[in-house]
């Protein structure tokens, strides 16, 4: 576990100083993300983020007027974060694998865009953030999902091969097109909903996104901006359906501690 830990830390260190415009295609998705956390956590509250990165979500979220608690196990992204939120909150170097590290209780606590998919024992977190959380509290996560339609399709069209990626369960992290010795393990939603059961049940499911394309095709870069708009549209009538939200490029899930 702590090897992996380890390789983490080194790979996300790296990533640091250019994940925020590497990042940029990815801006529809996370506007999405930030509403449904703003509809969620009420101003006041004081929450745990879990794999802060660069602290883009943590920033909106104290804006929003709620307390935020950022933890990574990046030093250097925790660095960037740093510079967003300055001393408007706490900022922490921590493996989600310590979560239970804390003795106080929060009121929430989310992760966003795939640290689930980083880390190595995710029954075992779950466990964990159950300690640290009270009764009642949310836990919003997004997660890469193991089902993806989209990714048949864009295999039978010749478009990407992350279908054989998705298909083993789990593949090596690349930046800028270089494959590092960093693992990322893909999960359904009837995985999460294994790990989580004993700790968390599950409140509301929603791609993201099932009919937009994903970040890594640029869509806003290559669809014309009403069509763009209109799928927008679309996506967000389906997104939190069934079997639309089981089968999302991503999968966002609100989780109530039991
Ligand atoms: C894809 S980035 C997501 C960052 C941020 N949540 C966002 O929305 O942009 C994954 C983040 O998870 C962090 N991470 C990876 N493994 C971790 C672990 N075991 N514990 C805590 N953070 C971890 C990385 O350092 C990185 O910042």
């Amino acid at each position: 576990m702590m090897e992996e830990i380890i390789k983490h830390k080194f790979f996300w260190d790296l990533y640091a100083s250019i994940y925020d415009e590497n990042r940029r295609h990815e801006e529809y998705l996370r506007n999405t993300n930030l509403n449904i956390l703003k509809t969620y956590f009420r101003p006041g509250q004081t929450l745990i983020e879990i794999g802060c990165g660069t602290g883009i979500e943590a920033k909106e979220m104290i804006k929003h007027g709620c307390k935020v608690v950022l933890t990574d196990v990046s030093f250097e992204m925790l660095k960037v974060a740093k510079t967003k939120v300055g001393s408007n909150a706490q900022v922490i170097n921590l493996p989600a694998e310590y979560i239970d590290s804390f003795k106080i209780k929060f009121d929430g606590a989310y992760s966003s865009f795939g640290v689930i998919n980083c880390m190595t024992n995710v029954s075992s977190f779950f466990q964990k953030l159950h300690s640290i959380l009270k009764p009642g509290s949310l836990f919003i996560a997004s997660f890469i999902n193991r089902w993806y339609w989209g990714d048949f399709l864009f295999f039978l069209f010749g478009i990407t091969n992350y279908l054989k990626k998705r298909l083993n369960g789990w593949g090596h992290i690349t930046l800028n097109g270089k494959e590092y010795d960093v693992i990322a393990r893909f999960y359904s939603l009837n995985d999460i909903k294994r790990f989580s059961k004993s700790y968390f049940v599950i409140k509301k499911v929603y791609a993201l996104p099932f009919l937009l394309p994903p970040a890594y095709l640029k869509p806003q870069e290559r669809l014309p901006e009403k069509l763009f708009k209109l799928l927008q549209k679309l996506e967000n009538l389906i997104n939190y359906r069934f079997p639309f939200n089981y089968l999302g490029e991503r999968i966002i899930v609100i989780f109530e501690r039991i």
